[in-house]
């Protein structure tokens, strides 16, 4: 039997943070390997969004070690693009514009040509090409947050942070572009982690699910998904998934937080 060892690239190891003298992790320690789709699921305010900003060398911690691609955030932050719940794009720029955008911050202005090539091709990967000269103004919800994916893939990033990114779209809108997001992290194989509230979301999507208890938190289940995509949510195995997440959810939102 052919025994698969992935690399590591993101490793967090027993982290302690403290916000406004609260502890919100408590010896936090998870890791994700390269090409995985990881979701974090856990109640609000367990600090999902927090760790992504820890991910980022945004956010300082008190203790532990967080190691992205074996280097310090603060190092790595060039390996990494974010995906937000709102697509933060700018007005006066279109879809075009707004994925190059993205890499002449990282990159600076040189070689226009061939960034306009690869955000052209990355437009048309999210669906978009007969749309790449709107402006945002005009762009439905779920064309903007496709301008905000190709955004982030533009700059070639090992790790794509997705915060909630579908959540503010209505249901019929989100469920596409949960099947697209798949299919782009299959055609790319980009590492994934994607924070959600939502069960089904993280059933549809994930290799594994890291399910996150009330602060001070923890890791309450490592929970690895093998079935195969595209899932169908209403097979049985993915019904007893289901249960079981169900229970421990509640589990966990009747503790009392400390
Ligand atoms: N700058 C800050 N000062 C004090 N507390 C903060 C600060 N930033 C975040 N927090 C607190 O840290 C906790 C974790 O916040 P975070 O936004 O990471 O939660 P979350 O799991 O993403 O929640 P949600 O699912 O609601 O988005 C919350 O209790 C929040 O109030
Ligand atoms: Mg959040």
């Amino acid at each position: 039997m052919k025994i698969e060892t992935k690399e590591v690239v993101i490793d967090f190891r027993d982290v302690v943070v403290e916000l406004g003298g609260q502890k919100i992790y408590d010896r936090l320690s998870f890791q994700v390997k390269k090409g995985e789709f990881v979701c974090l699921l856990g109640p609000s305010g367990c600090g999902k969004s927090t760790s992504l900003r820890v991910m980022g060398g945004l956010l300082p911690i008190a203790a532990g070690t967080v190691r992205i691609m074996g280097l310090s955030p603060s190092v790595a932050w060039s390996r990494i693009a974010y995906v937000f719940q709102s697509p933060r794009l700018v007005s006066w720029r279109n879809a075009l514009g707004n994925v190059l955008l993205g890499t002449e911050l990282r990159f600076g202005s040189k070689n226009k040509k061939a960034r306009e090539q690869k955000a052209l091709e990355l437009l048309s990967l999210v669906g978009l090409s007969k749309d790449v000269h709107k402006y945002p103004s005009i762009l439905s919800g779920g064309e903007r947050q496709r301008v905000s994916i190709a955004r982030a893939l533009a700059v070639d990033p090992e790790i794509i942070f997705m915060d909630e990114p579908f959540s503010a779209l209505d249901p019929t809108t989100r469920k596409k572009m949960r099947s697209e997001i798949e299919q782009i992290w299959q055609k790319t194989g980009k590492t994934i982690v994607f924070v959600t509230h939502d069960i089904e979301e993280a059933l549809q999507l994930a290799d594994r699910i890291i399910l996150l208890t009330k602060k001070p938190t923890s890791v309450k289940e490592d929970f690895p998904l093998e079935e195969a995509r595209p899932r169908d949510l209403s097979s049985s195995t993915l019904a007893v998934h289901r249960d079981r997440l169900l229970e421990t959810f509640k589990a966990i939102e009747s503790c009392i937080e400390t």
